[in-house]
């Protein structure tokens, strides 16, 4: 998003912990002129589309606490409830169906969109490479559903699709189980597209 020119704030617990990944990520590649900075969760928080990308216990929580900061925004919720099983990732239920309808249930006042669930962090970061995947997107605001299309297809490699409703979300969210176990069992860096469309 940012190599794309859009200004992207890291937040953090930690204001001076986002700072530095900040200036690292600007400093990995030189001559970009990255506008990446680092706040505070709640100044990140200020930005018109908000990802939230801690782990997907922590998600909700870290929601909750700046609901009113959320309200009317479009939040993009990422996490994966999965856990390790050998050679296998296995999707775990979360209690709402996903962990998008528990961000949505922890501010009901923003506009919550599951997206990027099946994408490397790795591939994000690697400008270098370009990136050749779909990226499934559900929201129950049509709005956010075409802003959250919209930053995926603001990344060049990326296509977002329109996938429904939050109640996607579940299947989106355990899909991701699969995709990293093909990813364990053929050593790959596989991505999503969807044929026919
Ligand atoms: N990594 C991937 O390739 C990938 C791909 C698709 C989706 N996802 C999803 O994206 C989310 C982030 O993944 P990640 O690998 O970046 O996770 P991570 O490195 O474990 O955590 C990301 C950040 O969340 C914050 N955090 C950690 N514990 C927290 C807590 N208890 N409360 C509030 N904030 C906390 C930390 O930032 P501070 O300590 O600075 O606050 C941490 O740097 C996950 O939900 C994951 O399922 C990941």
């Amino acid at each position: 998003v940012a190599a794309a020119g859009t200004s992207v704030t890291i937040g953090s617990r930690d204001g001076q912990r986002a700072q530095d990944l900040a200036a690292e990520i600007v400093d990995a590649w030189p001559g970009r002129g990255l506008p990446v900075t680092g706040a505070e969760n709640a100044a990140a928080a200020e930005a018109d589309v908000v990802v939230v990308a801690t782990p997907w216990d922590s998600a909700p929580a870290t929601v909750r606490g700046l609901a009113s900061n959320l309200a009317g925004k479009v939040v993009v919720s990422m996490a994966n409830a999965l856990v390790k099983d050998g050679r296998e990732m296995l999707a775990l239920m979360p209690a709402r169906g996903s962990i998008a309808a528990a961000v949505q249930a922890a501010a009901p006042d923003a506009k919550v969109a599951a997206a990027f669930h099946h994408l490397p962090a790795s591939e994000l970061l690697s400008l270098d490479r370009s990136l050749d995947a779909d990226v499934l997107v559900c929201s129950d605001h049509p709005d956010a559903t075409s802003a959250t299309v919209e930053l995926a297809n603001s990344i060049e490699g990326l296509r977002g699709l329109d996938a429904g409703s939050l109640s996607q979300a579940g299947a989106i969210e355990a899909f991701t189980a699969v995709c990293i176990t093909l990813n364990i069992r053929h050593r790959a860096h596989s991505s999503l597209r969807i044929s026919g469309l």
